[in-house]
This record gives C-alpha cells, sequence and structure tokens, in this order.
C-alpha cells in the first residue's frame, strides 16, 4: 500500500490519541484542583508506526488490508499510576464512561504473561468525528503502576536488544526482577495512606500560596503600596512558620481586602 494510503488510515488514530490524551489528563487536573489525590499520576499516546504494522500484520498473517479492522493497538494509550490501588479506580473511570465502550479487558495483574509483565489491559472503541463522518475506533489502553512500567520498559528493551533469543539467564533475572516488582507495590501500598496525605497537604499548600501571591499582586495595582509591603512581610514570616490553618485564615482575610479595591477582578 501507498505511504499516503496509510497516513490516511492513521490520521483518525492520530485524532484519537490526541483526544484521549487530553482527556485522561484533564481528568489528574479535576482532581488536583479539587485538592484531591490523583489515582493517575502520567499519561502517554501513540500511534503505532507503519513498519511496526506491518511486522505485526505479518507475525499473525493479517492480510494488509485488514490490518485497521483486526489490530487492536494501532492507537495506544498508557496510564501510569502510583499504586496498584488506583488501577482499579482508573478501570472503573473507563468503564463508566459514555465516551469510551470497553470491548476487552486483560487482567495481566492478577495474571502475570509468562515473561512476568504484568499491567491492566482495555481495549475500548472511541469514535472520533473527521470531516468525512463519525469513525468508531479501538484503542488499546495500558495501565500499570511506576514500578510496572520500569519494569516493562527494562524487560521491553531487552527483548528488542536479543530479538528472539533472550539467554536464558536474563530471562530468569527478569522474572527475579518482576517478583521484587509485586513485593515494592505491595510495600507501597502500606504506606499508601500517608503518602496520599502528604501529597495533597502539598498540593492544598502550593493553591493557597498561588492565590495568596495573586492577592498580593493585583493589591499592587490598587492599594497603598506601604500596606502592600506590610501584607507581603506577613505573608513571609506566615509561610517560614508553615502554619497551612494560619495561611488559610490570611488568604481569607486578603480576598475581603482585594474585594474592597475591586483588586480581584483585575485579574
Ligand atoms: P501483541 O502482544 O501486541 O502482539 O498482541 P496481543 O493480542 O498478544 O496483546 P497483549 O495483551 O499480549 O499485548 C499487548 C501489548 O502489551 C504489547 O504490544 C506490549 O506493549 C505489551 N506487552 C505484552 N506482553 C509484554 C511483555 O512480555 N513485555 C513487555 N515489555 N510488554 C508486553
Ligand atoms: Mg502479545
Amino acid at each position: 500500500m501507498e505511504i499516503q494510503l496509510w497516513r490516511e488510515i492513521l490520521e483518525p488514530y492520530e485524532m484519537a490519541v490526541d483526544e484521549l490524551v487530553i482527556k485522561f489528563r484533564n481528568l489528574m487536573t479535576e482532581y488536583r484542583k479539587r485538592g484531591m489525590y490523583s489515582p493517575i499520576e502520567q499519561v502517554e499516546g501513540r500511534v503505532k508506526r507503519i513498519s511496526s504494522l506491518l511486522d505485526k500484520a505479518q507475525k499473525k498473517q493479517i492480510p494488509v488490508e485488514n490490518i485497521a479492522g483486526e489490530i487492536e493497538d494501532i492507537a495506544g494509550i498508557r496510564i501510569i499510576c502510583q499504586f496498584v490501588e488506583d488501577i482499579d479506580k482508573v478501570v472503573e473511570i473507563i468503564r463508566s464512561r459514555q465516551d469510551m465502550e470497553v470491548r476487552k479487558e486483560k487482567d495481566y495483574i492478577h495474571h502475570a504473561k509468562e515473561s512476568g509483565y504484568r499491567s491492566y489491559h482495555m481495549i475500548i472503541y472511541y469514535t472520533v468525528h473527521t470531516l468525512d463522518g463519525p469513525k468508531k475506533l479501538k484503542a488499546e489502553i495500558q495501565i500499570r503502576t511506576l514500578a510496572m512500567n520500569f519494569w516493562a520498559t527494562i524487560e521491553h528493551s531487552l527483548q528488542y536488544k536479543y530479538k528472539k533469543n533472550m539467554p536464558e539467564h536474563v530471562r530468569e533475572r527478569l522474572l527475579k526482577a518482576a517478583e521484587a516488582i509485586i513485593v515494592l507495590d505491595h510495600e507501597m501500598s502500606t504506606v499508601r495512606e500517608e503518602i496520599m496525605d502528604a501529597q495533597n497537604t502539598y498540593s492544598v499548600k502550593s493553591e493557597v500560596i498561588a492565590d495568596i501571591l495573586n492577592n498580593i499582586q493585583n493589591l499592587y495595582r490598587t492599594a497603598n503600596k506601604r500596606e502592600v509591603v506590610k501584607i507581603q512581610d506577613e505573608f513571609y514570616h506566615l509561610y517560614q512558620q508553615d502554619d497551612m490553618e494560619q495561611l488559610i485564615r490570611f488568604n481569607k482575610q486578603l480576598d475581603i481586602i482585594a474585594e474592597s479595591y475591586r483588586a480581584q477582578s483585575l485579574n
């Protein structure tokens, strides 16, 4: 098939990947804006390269004209979570979305592959709206923890290095490493609550600080300079004390002052 034809076939998949990545990143943003812990830590996406598509079609004996129908990971999304528990949450979110229809799920978390590979896979239908009308496509979503991703990345590059002939001792080491990853993820889960708390406090704090700085900046334009300098000194003082309650109270007072100058509308 001509390269130009391939480009046309792959175009809607490019759209799908772009949209899906944005949608999952927006979810992260929504969680964080609400001061909540986000079960999603990172989102990546890619469209399979033409050469890899041809390789895969050849390996699976798929005729070229059936590639788009039979190869399910032309559009690929990878969602990385901090904790194993987050994976279930992400799966639930995807199942409940109206713009994604789950076609297939593979649980390589509870049933690791022979290589030691672990990840949760979902094949979904996703519709993109092109100039030629709606196109319903398949996309593969891989959901895994940071640790699982680390393992899969290393293993993938070793697979690539050795092609089909990975030496037995390397394979064994990888299986051992895969077991270590299970232990690590488990250990991380036991401190999950604490880590989540720490991260929440951190993100609430940075929102409050950003708010305060914004208020002070607006006051600079409207209020008496000496007063603003006083406010700023007070802020530095509170900031050094690192007392969240006080910072939040201080920010509320600033809101009131700013309001009285109608400074907030200058945003
Ligand atoms: P392919 O493996 O893609 O040919 O199709 P499949 O129908 O067997 O799907 P499967 O769910 O096994 O794998 C889909 C994708 O998961 C692969 O394309 C890889 O990205 C990833 N994957 C599966 N097995 C492994 C593995 O052993 N190691 C690594 N690093 N990745 C894997
Ligand atoms: Mg496979």
